[in-house]
C-alpha cells in the first residue's frame, strides 16, 4: 500500500517534470490558448516594441573598442547560423548571452555594420515574427542548448534562428543542409571548399567571383544530396544576399575605402567561425542594403529558377521550378513579406489576447519595410 502511494507520487512528479518548459525566449508557435495564457501568467509579458529609429552617425568608426572587446562563449551562451549576429554579440555589441530583442537587432548592425535600417527592420522582424517569441519580445541567436529545457510538443517550434525552414535554409556557404548534418556549426569541410574556390577565382580573397562560384557550388550540391532541398521565395533571395554580405559588410572600411572589393580569408574564419572581429574592426563609412552590384553579379553569374528538389517522388537530382515564381525585384520583396506573413499565420492560425497584439505590432514593424512596394497584409484585424 505505502509502495504504490510512494509510486503514484513519483509518476506524478514524472508527469510535471515531462511537462515542457518554456524559456523566456522559446516560440509559442503551436501551443494552445490555454497554454499561451499559462506561459503569459510565468513570464514578464514586454509584447511587441516600436522599431528603434536609424543611428545618425553612419561614419566610418572604430567597431572593436575597448567596450566591445571579443570574448568566448560562456556555458548556455547562444549562437547559430549567423556569422554576422553571432559576432556582435561575442563584441558585446548584443548581449552576450545571444538571447536578443528585435530592436537590439535593428540597432546593432547599424552600428557594428553600417546596414541599411530598412534592410535592417525587413530580416531582423521576417526572423524574428517566425522564430522569436512574441510575448517576452526575445529571440534567440541559436536554438535549444541543455539550459534551454524540455522543447515545446509538436507542431510547436524549438525556437530560435537555428529552426529549419522558416528562415534558416538550405544551400548555405558554410553550414551543412539541415537534412544532411548540422544546419548552424561552422562546417570545416564547406570552408576549405570556399577557400578553395577563393583561391582560384578571387585571387586568394572572397569577392564577387568567388562569391558567385561558392554560390553555384552550394545550389549544385543540394541538388545532387538533398531530396528536401529547397530553393524557392524566401531562401532564393535570402541565399544571394547572404553571399554577398561578408563582401559588403565584413571587409574593414578603411580597406573598403583605398579600394578593397576582396574579404581576407582569415578575417572571414574569424568572423564565421569563432564569432570573431578582427582586432581593429572598422565599420563600412557608408550604409549599404547589399542589394547593388555584387549581387547583381552573383545573381547573373549562373543561371538560377527558384524550386525545390522534392517534387512527387523526394529523389535527389530531381530540380523542379517554384510555379508560385514572380519575376521582378520588386516582386520579389512583395513575395517575401507575403510569404513571411503567411508563414505567421500558419504558426499562429488564432492568436488571442497579448499575443495576437503583439503579433500585430510585429507584422506592422515588418511592413515597414516593404511599405514602398507592397500592399499590406491584416491578418489578425
Ligand atoms: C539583420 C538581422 C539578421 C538576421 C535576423 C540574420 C539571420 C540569419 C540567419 C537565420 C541565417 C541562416 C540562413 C542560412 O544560411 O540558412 C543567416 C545567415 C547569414 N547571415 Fe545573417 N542575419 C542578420 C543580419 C546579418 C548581417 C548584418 C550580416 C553581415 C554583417 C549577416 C551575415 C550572414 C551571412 C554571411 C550568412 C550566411 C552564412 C552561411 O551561409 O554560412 N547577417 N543570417
Amino acid at each position: 500500500m505505502l509502495l504504490s502511494a510512494k509510486l503514484s507520487v513519483l509518476l506524478q512528479l514524472v508527469g510535471a517534470l515531462a511537462v515542457p518548459a518554456l524559456q523566456p525566449y522559446d516560440s509559442l508557435a503551436g501551443l494552445t490558448r490555454d497554454e499561451v495564457d499559462a506561459f503569459a501568467r510565468s513570464v514578464k509579458v514586454v509584447g511587441g516594441q516600436p522599431i528603434p529609429p536609424p543611428i545618425k552617425d553612419t561614419s566610418l568608426k572604430l567597431v572593436v573598442d575597448k567596450d566591445h572587446q571579443w570574448k568566448p562563449l560562456r556555458a548556455g551562451d547562444q549562437r547559430g547560423p549567423c556569422p554576422g549576429l553571432n559576432a556582435l554579440a561575442s563584441h558585446g555589441w548584443l548581449p552576450r548571452t545571444g538571447i536578443v530583442t528585435p530592436g537590439e537587432i535593428v540597432t546593432a548592425v547599424q552600428n557594428g555594420y553600417n546596414m541599411e535600417w530598412k534592410r535592417a527592420v525587413l530580416v531582423t522582424y521576417a526572423a524574428f515574427l517566425v522564430n522569436g517569441n512574441h510575448l517576452t519580445n526575445l529571440l534567440s541567436l541559436g536554438g535549444m542548448s541543455w539550459l534551454t529545457g524540455h522543447a515545446p510538443p509538436p507542431p510547436a517550434l524549438a525556437s530560435g534562428l537555428n529552426t529549419h525552414g522558416t528562415f534558416e535554409g538550405d544551400a548555405s556557404l558554410t553550414r551543412s543542409d539541415a537534412f544532411l548534418g548540422d544546419n548552424h556549426s561552422f562546417n570545416e569541410t564547406l570552408f576549405q571548399q570556399l577557400v578553395d574556390i577563393s583561391n582560384k577565382v578571387g585571387g586568394g580573397k572572397y569577392n564577387a567571383s568567388a562569391a558567385a562560384e561558392v554560390r553555384f557550388q552550394r545550389v549544385q550540391d543540394s541538388i545532387a544530396r538533398n531530396p528536401t532541398f529547397n530553393f524557392a521565395n524566401p531562401r532564393f533571395n535570402t541565399a544571394f544576399v547572404e553571399a554577398v554580405f561578408p563582401i559588403v559588410f565584413f571587409i574593414d572600411g578603411r580597406l573598403r575605402a583605398a579600394g578593397e572589393t576582396g574579404l581576407d580569408l582569415k578575417v572571414m574564419r574569424g568572423f564565421f567561425e569563432d564569432h570573431r572581429m578582427p582586432k581593429d574592426f572598422h565599420r563600412r563609412g557608408t550604409v549599404s542594403s547589399a542589394s547593388d552590384s555584387e549581387l547583381d553579379f552573383v545573381q547573373a553569374a549562373h543561371d538560377y529558377i527558384p524550386g525545390f528538389n522534392n517534387g512527387s517522388a523526394r529523389v535527389v537530382n530531381n530540380f523542379v521550378a517554384d510555379p508560385n515564381f514572380m519575376g521582378t525585384q520588386t516582386e520579389l520583396v512583395c513575395a517575401l513579406y507575403e510569404k513571411f506573413v503567411n508563414s505567421t499565420v500558419a504558426l499562429y492560425p488564432n492568436p488571442h489576447g497579448e499575443l495576437r497584439k503583439a503579433l500585430n505590432q510585429n507584422l506592422d514593424n515588418f511592413y515597414v519595410a516593404a511599405e514602398a512596394h507592397c500592399d499590406q497584409i491584416k491578418p489578425y484585424n
